[in-house]
């Protein structure tokens, strides 16, 4: 058979409460057209996030029931730290509530005025805490990864040349080399096994720890395996393991590839720093046994663990975005080509040529996406991006509008929507304006500043 099914069967649903275009239209007004500002239950198709959006299976249901809330030595935590282990062999993991509390805790001792790290692509919550702590963030991703249209097959690699001569030029303001797989901010690229390695060995040469953001290792892996020459036949786990075993540690957000709705953690193999960060994580997350989470989370999230490497699962899940990167090129919207692993990457600034990057026109393409079909979107571009650590803003390496799928939780009839919508959207995108930012905070303005349309 050439169709590729959900493998799954729906025992338990969300009705989705439908909206009209006049009320969609007022709603966006109303929340400064900030589609964070939306109350979800006014969203038909929710692509705002991957992140703990997905939807748990029974036997994570059934995990939930066995979560031990003792507060310290519970055996869910024990459950837990197995799982990661059987993954990532780090000594040391260290449960927080989501991935940017373990960030918070990483770049607490490794973040600081002068300092300098490196990645492929930082992600907004990583940057955020990095330059938080006073220290700046850089990105060294390849040529490809900046460009919407180039097939290379992990346009989310490092590029090495840049990082060794990044290295040997801040030498030591450089705290620890990271690199995110896959590279969420530049399309949800995978990054590729030769890479990991090379990265590693570099950091390494320059007597630099390694750390990797793993939230998203499993549709990392499964890139690798169909991706990467003599990758076909191993196992996930074989692969996952692999790209961890070079690390020093990792951040991760079980949000996405746990397969819970809440979770997160930071492994490490140095002890000195393990014990700097179970301080920190004691003062602010809470005992180390159970970080920021209940049991029946740990719980939920070891399960996850064991599903999220599931061959079957994976291909259907890169498929899915495979099916709507074909229809929408099918149909002339520029998408970040190929498929990425969690989302849908649509070039918003190739394809509304006429609102300029300091308009945003990805704000401009999400908003409008709103309102025809009820989808909400995410930009990921200047809106994000352009405000700089000295207050100047330039537009973001390129500007992107991301169409995030979460885990299990939408089917085929949706997919066929969202295209249907875009169809919609075609028809009117010389009559798309521009906005301005009319309000926003210092840090990580996306989430809160308000917008008002440009005039004509
Ligand atoms: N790193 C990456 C690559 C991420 O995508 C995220 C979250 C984080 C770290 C932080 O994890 O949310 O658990 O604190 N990304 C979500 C997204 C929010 O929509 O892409 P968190």
């Amino acid at each position: 058979m050439k169709t590729i099914i959900e493998p799954f069967r729906i025992k338990s649903v969300e009705p989705i409460r439908m909206t009209t275009r006049a009320e969609r239209a007022r709603l966006i007004r109303e929340s400064h057209f900030n589609l964070f500002g939306l109350h979800s239950d006014d969203v038909l198709i929710d692509l705002l996030t991957d992140s703990g959006t997905g939807a748990m299976s029974a036997a994570q249901w059934g995990a939930v029931m066995r979560g031990d809330e003792s507060y310290a030595g519970s055996p869910s935590f024990f459950r837990f730290r197995d799982a990661v282990q059987n993954l990532m062999p780090f000594r040391h993991i260290i449960p927080t509530h989501q991935g940017r509390a373990a960030e918070a805790i990483l770049f607490s001792i490794f973040g600081g005025p002068g300092r300098v790290i490196p990645s492929n692509t930082h992600f907004d919550t990583t940057r955020g805490n990095i330059e938080a702590s006073g220290a700046l963030a850089h990105d060294l991703v390849i040529a490809e990864g900046r460009d919407p249209a180039s097939e290379h097959p992990f346009k989310g690699n490092m590029d090495i040349a840049r990082l060794d001569a990044y290295l040997a030029e801040h030498g030591d303001a450089v705290p620890v080399v990271m690199l995110t797989i896959t590279n969420n901010a530049g399309g949800g690229q995978p990054v590729s096994l030769e890479n990991i390695r090379a990265v590693a060995a570099t950091a390494r040469a320059h007597g630099k720890p390694f750390f990797i953001d793993g939230c998203r290792f499993a549709e990392n892996a499964w890139f690798i395996k169909t991706r990467e020459p003599g990758q076909q036949d191993r196992s996930i786990p074989e692969i996952v393991r692999d790209c961890f075993a070079d690390a020093d540690g990792m951040t991760m957000s079980a949000k996405k590839d746990g397969f819970a709705n809440i979770g997160g953690w930071l492994a490490l193999n140095d002890d000195d720093l393990a014990e700097q960060a179970r301080a920190h994580l004691i003062r602010t997350e809470g005992f180390p046994t159970y970080g920021g989470l209940s049991g029946r989370d740990l719980e939920a999230i070891a399960q996850g663990l064991s599903e999220i490497v599931d061959e079957d699962y994976l291909r259907y899940r890169i498929r899915t975005n495979e099916y709507i990167v074909e229809r929408l090129s099918a149909m002339g919207v520029p998408v970040v080509r190929p498929a990425g692993g969690h989302a849908v990457f649509i070039d918003a600034r190739g394809w509304l040529t006429h609102i300029d990057p300091l308009s945003y026109p990805g704000q401009a393409l999400a908003v409008a996406l709103y309102e025809i079909g009820g989808i909400r979107s995410c930009e990921i571009g200047t809106v994000m991006f352009g405000r700089q650590p000295d207050g100047t803003e330039v537009p973001a390496a390129m500007d992107l509008v991301r169409l995030a799928i979460p885990r299990r939780t939408y089917t085929q009839s949706h997919a066929d929507f969202i295209v249907e919508a875009f169809g919609e959207l075609a028809e009117m995108r010389d009559s798309l304006r521009g906005y301005r930012i009319a309000w926003e905070p210092k840090l990580m303005r996306h989430f809160t500043c308000r917008f008002e349309k440009l005039a004509g």
